[in-house]
């Protein structure tokens, strides 16, 4: 039958698949992944004083933020359908063992208060880690020799979700990988009577080379050494479904594979094998590495950053963490 069909399609030139490509109706039918920006998370870098909008030059159009901007900043992805933030720090000063990232006033927890404020149905995600606290760079606290310590950093990382909690952050998202971090931070949280604050585990985090403008936008490079001991080797695949797995067992909400492009295997592997929602999280070289291109005149700059997003989604994930949101929800709102 279907021999006889095609030898049919044959003839009038088409085949069977051509057919259902021919008007944008058409393929509207037909396609497979869409993107939303209802699933989309977009990263914000608050810093200190007032009236801040500082550009990030390895990040171009993305800014550290102060407070007071925002509001704004809110209110335009209210209006993009962009429903969640994800948020890092800068800190006014650093030490070894990074108390800005849990004081109570810390940069982070007034952003999650002015956001709340602002707009009670926005989603806050508040990254959790040392680095962009501590004075010598490192996720966690380390020993008199230099050495990244496991266990001792974990009530510190538990005592920023709680206060991130506390300021009223309705996801915390763990980004150090420590092991044991995200039941730690469960129990923390529980026992503050935080129980329904929602942990997003960094699960398969590698040891990147394309965080390199991240590292300079929230000034978190480590000062010695690199994260290679805690991070996860670009290597492995297998490794990030034992991450997964651990991190489920923890009681993580949803789980994430960072970064997405060099990583878009692993994303489709974890997301065979886990029912729990699936954060891809497409990093700063990712998207200076397109900016770039577009600058140059290289790459078409709406149809090359729709088609990388798709390519994130359709290898499995569910959520998409991303500078371009904004852009992209706003070519989403004016086309098929
Ligand atoms: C902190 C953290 C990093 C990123 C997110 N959280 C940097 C790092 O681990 O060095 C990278 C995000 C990006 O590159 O966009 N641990
Ligand atoms: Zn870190």
């Amino acid at each position: 039958m279907i021999a006889e069909l095609e030898r049919r399609t044959a003839t009038s030139g088409f085949t069977r698949t051509r057919r259902t490509r021919r008007t944008a109706a058409l393929r509207g039918l037909v396609r497979e992944t869409r993107l939303e920006p209802s699933s989309f998370v977009y990263p914000l870098f608050v810093t200190h004083g007032s009236d801040v909008r500082e550009p990030i030059e390895s990040m171009p159009d993305q800014y550290r933020l102060s407070t007071d901007q925002l509001g704004a900043e809110a209110r335009e992805l209210r209006s993009l359908g962009v429903r969640a933030v994800l948020l890092f720090g800068l800190p006014a000063s650093k030490d070894a063992t990074g108390s800005e990232g849990y004081a109570s006033d810390g940069i982070v927890q007034q952003a999650v208060r002015v956001l709340k404020d602002v707009d009670p149905d926005l989603a806050v995600i508040c990254d959790v880690c040392l680095c962009e606290y501590t004075d010598h760079g490192h996720c966690g606290v380390l020993s008199a020799t230099g050495e990244v310590l496991n266990d001792e950093s974990l009530p510190l990382l538990s005592q920023m979700a709680v206060s991130c909690a506390e300021a009223g952050a309705d996801i915390v998202a763990p980004s150090d990988m420590m092991d044991g971090r995200v039941g730690a931070i469960r129990e923390a949280l529980d026992e503050a009577d935080f129980a329904e604050t929602a942990i997003m585990a960094y699960s398969a985090k590698y040891s990147s080379g394309y965080y390199g403008p991240f590292r300079e936008a929230a000034d978190s490079a480590p000062q010695f050494g690199d994260r290679r001991g805690y991070q996860m080797d670009p290597a492995n695949a297998r490794e990030a479904l034992r991450e997964v797995e651990a991190d489920e067992a923890e009681h993580a909400d949803i789980t994430m594979v960072k970064p997405a492009l060099a990583y878009l295997d692993v994303i489709r592997q974890v997301r065979d094998r886990t029912d729990l929602p699936l954060a891809a999280y497409n990093v700063s070289g990712e998207y200076s590495m397109l900016k770039a291109a577009i600058a140059n005149g290289w790459l078409e700059e709406e149809r090359i950053i729709l088609e990388t997003l798709t390519s994130i989604r359709r290898a499995g994930a569910d959520i998409l963490i991303t500078y371009h949101a904004k852009e992209a929800a706003r070519w989403l709102a004016t086309h098929d």
